[in-house]
């Protein structure tokens, strides 16, 4: 079952308003400490010059809620320079960006107009766009994407690291806590709810809610943790063919790969991972982030065991036995604060296994929301009875066997843009995002 909507249309309307300030704000506090010179460079050819990303932010707004909003809907996301699919990443360092004061100016008449509109539309309307507010949670939920996507590129960044404003640590010391989650829970055989049909601010892909057959499995109650990943290591993972899949091994062989990215040895020998400006060495008890799939796989494989499905991980995270439905979260049905999960971006990094002591599904899973997302063995594709809505460049274009499924969000992850039901997807060979995963196997 999903959420009910709660707010009348008029208080839907003042919250609307109020994540769109706040949305805003957010990104212009993490490229606050970013010099002009940087924000126009491109500091990888995986990532967009950050200037881009606040540019198509602002304009997908513009298209989203103030054109296409009053209608007539234009499918093409957005023409001219901050049009994803005419301009690839690689290029988009050599368009003529403007300064950010130009870009936050533009912002803000963008703005004043997107809440003109808001105050005369009817949230309260059958129209596919109003209802719910869906549109708006759309836009809102695009801005949030972005400041993941730039806080990967930050995490990429030449020259001086990127300065992180952190705000309060991850939550430290999960001691006793990290124990309940060893091991492995048992969910049994059965027909499980997938998807949503009524979750207003729902994407495309995430619709409709079908039941699915599962057979009974076993999935980690905690993400694999860089200590467990230290021992595959050590165990020579990185160099035993039989672990890897043929294009595994082939991306292994071009990468060079022999630890997750952002890991580097010390002149000791001791492992060192970075996350922005802040250099430590690996905390054993934290999930491993910045995987690829692949390396995820071979883990798996080594362990005797496997990646879970993205069914298997919804049902994992989502299912309450004794109620019989399933949660929008692993706690219950409030979004998640910084209190529930290790999410919003500011604790910069991970948290240790067992931190946060309510993130843990009525099954028994730890951690599915937040620190890292978690690959699956999925490929992305639509559900029974998709249909692309508002746009098919959300989802539709990337369905196929090119991308594998990634679930749950990353501490880079704003609340609004992660639930149970959410679906990432990426090539099994990136490693920027911030990825990690938890292994499965037949009970
Ligand atoms: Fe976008």
């Amino acid at each position: 079952m999903d959420r009910m909507p709660i707010h009348s249309p008029v208080e839907l309307a003042s919250i609307l308003a109020e994540r769109l300030r706040d949305a805003r704000e957010r990104t212009l506090q993490l490229v606050a400490p970013v010099s002009e010179e940087d924000l126009r460079r491109q500091h990888d050819p995986l990532m967009s010059p950050i200037l881009w990303d606040l540019g198509h932010i602002v304009h997908f707004e513009a298209l989203w809620l103030t054109h296409n909003v009053e209608g007539p809907i234009e499918f093409t996301e957005m023409p001219g320079m901050y049009n994803p699919l005419e301009h690839p990443r690689a290029t988009r360092a050599s368009l003529p960006l403007p300064s950010l004061a130009a870009l936050v100016e533009l912002g803000a008449e963008v703005r004043c107009e997107v809440l003109e509109t808001l105050a005369r539309a009817d949230l309260g309307s059958s129209h596919p766009l109003l209802a719910g507010g869906f549109v708006y949670h759309m836009v809102l939920q695009h801005e949030y994407q972005h400041d993941e996507t730039i806080l990967q590129t930050l995490q990429l960044k030449r020259g001086e690291p990127y300065h992180a404003p952190r705000a309060g640590s991850p939550i430290g010391g999960a001691g006793a806590a990290a124990n309940n989650f060893r091991g492995m829970v048992h969910i049994d055989a059965g027909e499980y709810p997938i998807g949503t049909s009524t979750a207003a601010d729902a994407y495309d892909n995430e619709r409709p809610q079908h039941h699915v057959h599962l057979e009974a499995f076993e999935i980690d109650a905690a993400p694999v943790t860089n200590g467990a990943f230290l021992e595959f290591m050590r165990d020579g993972g990185y160099e035993r063919a039989e672990l890897w899949t043929r294009a595994g091994w082939r991306w292994l062989q071009e990468a060079q790969a022999h630890a997750p990215k952002h890991w580097d040895r010390d002149s000791d020998g001791t492992w060192m991972t970075r996350s922005m400006d802040r250099i430590a060495p690996v905390a054993v008890d934290h999930p491993v982030i910045h995987v690829c799939y692949h390396e995820a796989d071979a883990f798996a494989r080594w362990a005797g065991k496997r990646l879970p499905t993205e069914y298997e991980w919804e049902v994992a995270a989502s299912w309450d036995p004794d109620a019989r439905m399933s949660r929008a979260y692993p706690w219950g049905d409030d979004e998640p604060t910084r209190a529930h999960a290790n999410v919003d971006q500011l604790s910069f990094g991970t948290a240790p296994i067992g931190a946060y002591p309510c993130n843990v599904s009525p099954l028994g899973c730890y951690g599915m929301i937040g620190d890292a997302w978690e690959w699956t063995s999925s490929d992305f594709h639509g559900y029974p009875g998709f249909r692309a809505f508002p746009y098919a460049e959300y989802s539709e274009t990337f369905f196929g066997t090119d991308y594998k499924v990634l679930r749950g969000g990353s501490w880079a992850t704003r609340p609004g843009a992660i639930r149970n039901t959410f679906r990432n997807w990426d090539f099994p060979i990136r490693r920027q995002i911030f990825s990690g995963f938890r292994c499965a196997r037949d009970a």
